[in-house]
């Protein structure tokens, strides 16, 4: 199976957001990140794996210097799949972030759990400013309120992948970000 640029690949219902349109997006929001954050080194903290897509293409568009770390949680959520389980960090970041400015880089902010338990966590590790950015934003679904400093898109209340995003791993390389089919999806 190959995914070709004019077809919806089986198990997508349609495209939200095209290449072209998430590409500009990533680029308005990297030049209002590189307007704010002169003064100093802005490090960006990404997700894995959901927010490497977004972050990499937001680092090469950011015009201050940036550095990159990385961490990775695991979600003990209720059932597979939902959203708002209990977080723990499976892999920490490299380095500590005391007294740097620090943006954290999010896939998508859904019920806020997630975002919210992360800023805690860095929080606690004194850096010099901490905001947060997401490629996605559905508030529909929030169960606890985040500042979200820099948003790319609000979506519908819709599983959505694609930029990163998957669906059992799938889909994470698309260039664009696609409702997926319910059909597609199984109970395992
Ligand atoms: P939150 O704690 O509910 O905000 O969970 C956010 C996490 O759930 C994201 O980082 C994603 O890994 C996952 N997630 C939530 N909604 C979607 C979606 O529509 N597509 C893919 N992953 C999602």
């Amino acid at each position: 199976m190959t995914y070709r640029k004019e077809i919806v690949p089986p198990g997508l219902e349609r495209v939200l957001f095209t290449e072209a349109q998430v590409n500009r997006r990533i680029a308005e929001i990297a030049a209002e990140i590189s307007a704010k954050y002169t003064e100093r080194p802005l490090k960006l903290i990404g997700v894995l794996k959901g927010s490497v897509f977004f972050l990499t293409a937001l680092a090469r568009l950011i015009t201050v210097p940036v550095k990159i770390d990385f961490l990775a949680i695991s979600t003990f959520a209720p059932q597979p799949r939902a959203s708002g389980g209990v977080v723990r960090i499976s892999k920490d970041l490299d380095e500590g972030i005391e007294n740097e400015d620090v943006l954290l880089v999010e896939d998508i902010v859904d019920t806020g759990l997630t975002t919210r338990y992360l800023l805690q966590m860095l929080a606690g590790r004194g850096p010099n400013t901490l905001g947060i950015c997401t490629l996605l934003d559905r508030t529909s679904k929030r169960l606890v309120p985040v500042t979200i400093h820099y948003r790319c898109f609000e979506i519908p209340d819709r599983f959505v992948v694609g930029c990163g995003l998957d669906y059992k791993q799938l889909y994470r390389n698309l260039g664009y970000l696609a409702v997926l089919d319910p059909a597609a999806v199984t109970a395992d």
